[in-house]
């Protein structure tokens, strides 16, 4: 096997103010391989001093990038995304050993993330104003939009590529300087990505990473005045902690948090497409994302066929070392989400929900959890309204429409949810209905750089990719330009 040390875009030292550096202790962090529990490197264990000269630097950088022009900016982020695109395998290889995803998937997400950084240097060229008649004929009124200034990142281990680029491509497109916290599970992505950052010419101090005490880091980012914008991915529940710390210099915030996705199958639903649906949406990632399928709903009529070939597909899968070509599922990120799925499967049980696969951890061992598949789950049970983040799929029987639109909206999530039907009436009556930010349709996946990724309720604040993506790091400025005929 490859040791991730060989590999050429491998960094070990944070990237701050264009240079790379340690921890001013000197201290380190170790990081495992989650398929193998051995340790591949260690980073920087950085805390607040380091965290503050990362966002002075970025503040100092931020005056002359928002000068370039757009155009300027878009070049620079045109040829990250080259660099990375043929980067792509490498990329790949150092995601998998630290994030234990399947290698196909790592390829993807490296696509999928760079596919952002293309649109965002398209979209740099593309923040318009307005103009707006003045009820006075010597004035007019003018709308500028102007970067908000230095944006914090804080972003998560299932992806630890296309979260990144997600929040900074937009960032950068339009004049803000960025400093990168990425998760400390899988820090040698973000690394790898300033690597090639400061290969495609960002300016020093334009875009920085740091390492290291998550509270610490998190604590500065979210209270230091200077840092104008925080954009979070993660947990509802830390995501509620840094709304409150932000609050303080009054920030803006974009926070993409958790998610409990309904998946229902009605009775004139194609059933191979929605079993194809719901093998993307729920093992994607080993169920490790924050728009997996968490309650899968299925009316009677189509019950018994779409359990009978859901589970078929599910027996077919593989579970291993990612970096195994065959794998499709790998290791869960750590032995703590690990137990939780572990509880929520055997808390289902209690309830009397049936184990039709899987069940029980894998017997490889380590942070190996079978695919599985549980019936006649009841609404009582905790997996019904908490995310599990594994690869767990709880069905539930339904009776008709109305009936499971309120089951589904019932949630104080409303990330994504999917639905599979071929009635055109009621695709337009349930997509309407459904109280969630995204909404798939006869798909179990709908990420894409065009389209806007976010959530209502307690699944966040603001919108990250397509056209809305920019509008959370620009602030609106109006000019009232007047005595004009004088
Ligand atoms: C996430 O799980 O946080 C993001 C998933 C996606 O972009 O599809």
């Amino acid at each position: 096997m490859m040791n991730i040390k060989d590999f050429k875009l491998f960094r070990d030292k944070n990237y701050i103010d264009g240079k790379w550096v340690t921890a001013d202790s000197g201290d380190t962090i170790s990081v495992n391989n989650p398929a193998n529990l051995k340790e591949i490197g260690t980073v920087p264990k950085c805390g607040t001093s380091e965290t503050k000269k990362a966002i002075e630097a970025a503040n100092k950088a931020w005056p002359d990038w928002k000068a370039k022009s757009a155009r300027q900016r878009s070049d620079i982020l045109r040829k990250w995304f080259d660099l990375i695109m043929n980067n792509k395998e490498e990329l790949a290889q150092i995601m998998t050993i630290e994030q234990g995803k399947p290698i196909n998937e790592s390829r993807g997400e490296i696509g999928y993330g760079a596919s952002f950084i293309e649109w965002f240097s398209e979209e740099a060229k593309r923040v318009y104003g307005d103009t707006i008649p003045d009820p006075m004929t010597d004035r007019r009124i003018v709308v500028l939009k102007q970067p908000v200034g230095v944006v914090a990142s804080i972003t998560p281990w299932n992806f630890p590529n296309a979260m990144i680029t997600r929040k900074c491509a937009p960032a950068l497109a339009v004049g803000c300087p960025v400093v990168i916290k990425p998760a400390s599970q899988t820090p040698f992505s973000a690394l790898a990505l300033a690597a090639l950052a400061e290969e495609a010419g960002f300016p020093k101090g334009t875009l920085n990473v740091i390492t290291g005490k998550a509270s610490e880091i998190g604590d500065e980012l979210a209270t230091n005045p200077i840092v104008r914008k925080l954009s979070f991915t993660g947990s509802t529940e830390i995501g509620k902690i840094l709304l409150q710390k932000c609050s303080g210099t009054v920030k803006k915030v974009s926070m993409e948090l958790g998610g409990h996705a309904p998946f229902i199958v009605f009775n004139d639903a194609n059933i191979n497409d929605a079993v194809a649906g719901a093998m993307q949406s729920k093992f994607r990632n080993t169920g490790q994302t924050c728009v997996c399928a968490n309650r899968i709903y299925v009316q009677e009529k189509v019950h018994e066929e779409f359990c009978k070939k859901f589970i078929e597909e599910v027996s077919k899968m593989k579970v291993g070392d990612g970096l195994n070509e065959e794998n499709s599922s790998g290791p869960m990120i750590d032995e703590h989400s690990l137990t939780k799925v572990e509880e929520h499967v055997e808390d289902a049980i209690q309830y009397g929900a049936k184990v039709a696969i899987g069940g029980s951890r894998h017997s490889l061992g380590m942070n190996f959890y079978q695919p599985t598949i549980l019936t006649g789950v009841s609404s009582e049970a905790k997996i019904t309204t908490e995310e599990t983040f594994g690869p767990v799929a709880p069905i539930y029987k339904f009776k008709d429409e109305n009936e499971v639109i309120e089951l589904a909206n019932n949630s104080p999530y409303g990330l994504a949810s999917y639905f599979y039907s071929r009635d055109i009436g009621r695709i337009w009556r349930v997509a309407e209905a459904l109280e969630y930010g995204m909404v798939g349709v006869n798909t179990g996946l709908t990420s894409k750089a065009e389209a806007p990724f976010g959530g209502i309720k307690e699944s966040g604040l603001g919108r990250e990719g397509s056209k809305y993506g920019v509008d959370d790091f620009l602030e609106i400025k109006y000019i009232n330009m007047c005595g004009l005929d004088k």
